[in-house]
């Protein structure tokens, strides 16, 4: 997510690029448009965190990891496709076009690509309590820490796809989001520090339909070091 600084920045080369005359504008052509490589490579989770696959079932995790790498690909393909793509303004359309198509996609497949790297990042541990920074701000926002796992089991049983445990940078809180899809909600200037993947993929072939006790048993297996780690690194961004 953007620092407030960098999303000024942006807002001010937003501002910059509108005050350009129409001339100007009709004469930008591709050759003109950034052409990036491929930015995204899956990451090898047994490798880097064997733990991930101890739960849920490993065929579950594996179901994971194949959706995960597929959305790796379709990133690097949108990406590219849309690096070559035709943008003269008179093509675009709002109902459909290429480009429209293209973007509303991209950010689909990012959204799988992270929103599972924050997933599997915090799994693969023994569940207990956050200490430090982290427990003193759950204590804060939440009251407690049974108060946050009763809101984040709600809001899991609640949500259609994901939730998110987020940081916002404007009101410099936590709070249980609801994402659904991977691309639908999103809230600007706040950071997620834990993620919970609440698409039936996720927990039907181990718990059926029983979203609780799936969120039962991901509570038992956080990785509060790394929720710690990741909410330690937004603060310094918050500090930036
Ligand atoms: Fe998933």
């Amino acid at each position: 997510m953007p620092s407030r600084r960098r999303f000024l920045q942006t807002a001010a080369l937003g501002a910059a690029a509108g005050a350009l005359s129409p001339s100007v504008l009709s004469a930008l052509d591709r050759s003109e448009v950034p052409n990036p490589e491929p930015q995204w490579i899956a990451k090898d989770y047994r490798r880097l965190k064997p733990a991930v696959f101890q739960w849920p079932s490993e065929r579950a995790v594996e179901e994971h990891m194949r959706l995960y790498r597929g959305y790796v690909n379709k990133a690097n393909e949108l990406w590219q496709k849309i690096a070559e793509l035709d943008r003269d303004p008179a093509k675009a359309n709002a109902t459909y076009s290429d480009i429209r198509v293209m973007k509303v996609e991209l950010t689909f497949a990012i959204g799988g690509v992270k929103n599972h790297e924050v997933y599997f990042d915090i799994l693969g541990g023994n569940g207990g309590t956050p200490t430090g920074r982290l427990a003193e701000a759950i204590q804060k926002n939440f009251g407690s820490f049974e108060a946050w796992a009763a809101d984040l089991k709600a809001t899991g049983i609640a949500a259609r796809g994901w939730v998110w445990l987020a940081y916002d940078f404007e009101k410099k809180t936590l709070f249980n989001y609801i994402g659904d899809s991977q691309n639908l909600f999103p809230i600007w200037n706040a950071s997620p520090i834990l993620a919970l993947d609440m698409f039936e993929h996720a927990f039907f072939m181990d718990y059926g339909a029983n979203r609780a006790a799936y969120i039962d048993d991901f509570l038992k297996h956080i990785d509060w070091a790394a929720v710690s780690a990741n909410f330690e690194r937004v603060l310094r961004m918050a500090s930036l």
